[in-house]
């Protein structure tokens, strides 16, 4: 038997695995797709579609990983060779993912410096955000900033390192969301907009929202992108994968519904009640937030608490995506992890230059009329990861068969739970999941709008 490394509890792999799913897309994204979509309306079909084959999938990662003892590659071709192909899919997209996600964690510890030098007025400037990203050096160097802190957890290994971290960051993650949640809600014309994005609105049902809820789920639980096996390799063969997956899911929804509490009401205080203050991505966090701290009392504290945030969930993320592919490179080559480390750390800063120029200096070169960094986030996000995740149901439905998945969650006799896995993964998700396909890539067309 090799003798791989382990968490050294439950609760380590569960704040872990919590940790890479709680992310950006937590704190930029679901707050405005709730807003959006319906408010609470939105909250429901999410955590409808989270408790049905968001978990089979998720379970289903993690019980390959665990079964194999092996990272994505290694994993599928041992279940069966010719499907090695999906683990370099997950492999792929993980490593395509990082550089990017890492040029948006530099901006986030940018950000956190202006902030904690006192900075919020400069923040708040117009034009600041933009003078930034489209410096030609500036960026990278947070980037490789950004890149090196989490290396140099992952160098660490398993117990020392990604266990510790999370142990760490992820209360505190916690205890900084809920501060700045309190204190919003002290703000002016807070109930308003918590109202808006709490109360469920019946009549803003639509099949966008519903497809909106489906491709936030695969990103927010980190799915398809070999993550949830690596994790899973390291698991202890005693721990309940169904529990472990339940507490993944509620700390991963539970940040991102609090996240909207730290973010409507401030905006909407702010902005007078404007729903188009809420827009998502780099524009809401870089742009309005730092407006919005700044008219605050205590701007230095509150956009420090909230950066520092921010910073901690990119990083658990960062290093998740790290992770796959230095444990790749250790499986496949039997390398050290240190010198795979050190070899993912050069290919990360050095992939993550493209992204981030493409926001300045080299703004003219689009690729499908999308900028480098958006292309990136297409491809794997829009593509790649669906694809990944539709073949994954199709191999684990139709070839190796639930069963295999169902003996190593150890439910033999619990046959409520078989036939309910075993319906969402060969039914269920192939079904959504061709859903969330054709929305994203219509939607980053421009056909439809989400
Ligand atoms: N799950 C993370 C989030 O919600 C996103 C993520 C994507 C993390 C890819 C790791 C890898 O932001």
């Amino acid at each position: 038997m090799n003798e791989r490394s382990e968490f050294s509890s439950k609760i380590g792999f569960i704040l872990a695995a919590a940790g890479s799913a709680v992310g950006l897309g937590n704190i930029w994204r679901f707050p405005y797709l709730a807003a959006k979509y319906g408010g609470g309306l939105f909250v429901l079909i999410y955590i409808f579609f989270i408790t049905t084959f968001g978990y089979a999938i998720m379970t289903s990662e993690i019980a390959i990983g665990r079964k194999t003892r092996l990272s994505p590659i290694g994993a599928y071709e041992s279940l069966d060779k010719r499907y090695k192909f999906l683990g370099v899919i997950a492999v792929v997209v993980a490593a395509l993912i990082v550089p990017y996600y890492s040029v948006i964690g530099g901006w986030i510890i940018k950000y956190l410096a202006v902030f904690l030098t006192g900075g919020a007025f400069l923040a708040a400037q117009d034009g600041f955000f933009a003078d930034f990203i489209t410096s030609p050096l500036e960026p990278v160097l947070w980037q490789a900033l950004f890149v090196l802190i989490a290396a140099g957890v992952v160098f660490k290994g398993i117990k020392d390192g990604i266990e510790r971290a999370n142990r760490i960051l992820m209360p505190v993650l916690i205890v900084l969301s809920l501060g700045i949640g309190a204190y919003a809600m002290t703000l002016p014309g807070a109930v308003e907009g918590l109202k808006y994005y709490m109360i469920p609105d019946f009549s803003r049902f639509s099949i966008e929202g519903v497809l909106a809820a489906l491709g936030q789920m695969f990103y927010s639980l980190s799915l398809a992108m070999g993550i949830m096996i690596t994790y899973g390799s390291y698991l202890n063969k005693n721990d309940n994968i169904k529990k472990s997956v339940k507490q993944i899911e509620v700390f991963d929804s539970g940040v991102a519904i609090l996240a909207g509490f730290m973010i409507v009401p401030a905006v909407f205080a702010f902005s007078g009640g404007s729903q188009e203050a809420l827009s998502a991505g780099p524009g809401l966090m870089f742009i309005t937030l730092p407006k919005v701290f700044d008219s605050m009392a205590f701007s230095t504290i509150i956009g420090s608490a909230f950066f520092m945030m921010v910073l901690f969930a990119a990083i658990t993320s960062g290093i998740s995506l790290m992770e796959v592919v230095v444990s790749t490179i250790c499986d496949k080559y039997g390398m050290k992890r240190n010198k795979a480390v050190v070899i993912t750390t050069i290919f990360v800063i050095i992939m993550g230059v493209p992204s981030s120029l493409g926001n300045g200096v080299w703004s003219g070169f689009t690729i499908l009329d999308l900028a480098i960094l958006d292309f990136f986030d297409f491809i794997t996000n829009a593509v790649l990861m669906p694809v990944g995740a539709l073949l994954m149901c199709v191999f684990i439905g139709y070839v190796l068969k639930a069963d295999v998945i169902l003996n190593e969650m150890q439910l033999e006799s619990d046959l409520k739970s078989r036939r309910f896995y075993t319906f969402m993964i060969k039914y269920v998700a192939p079904l959504f999941i061709v859903a969330v396909l054709l929305s994203s890539i219509l939607s980053t067309f421009g056909v439809i709008s989400i």
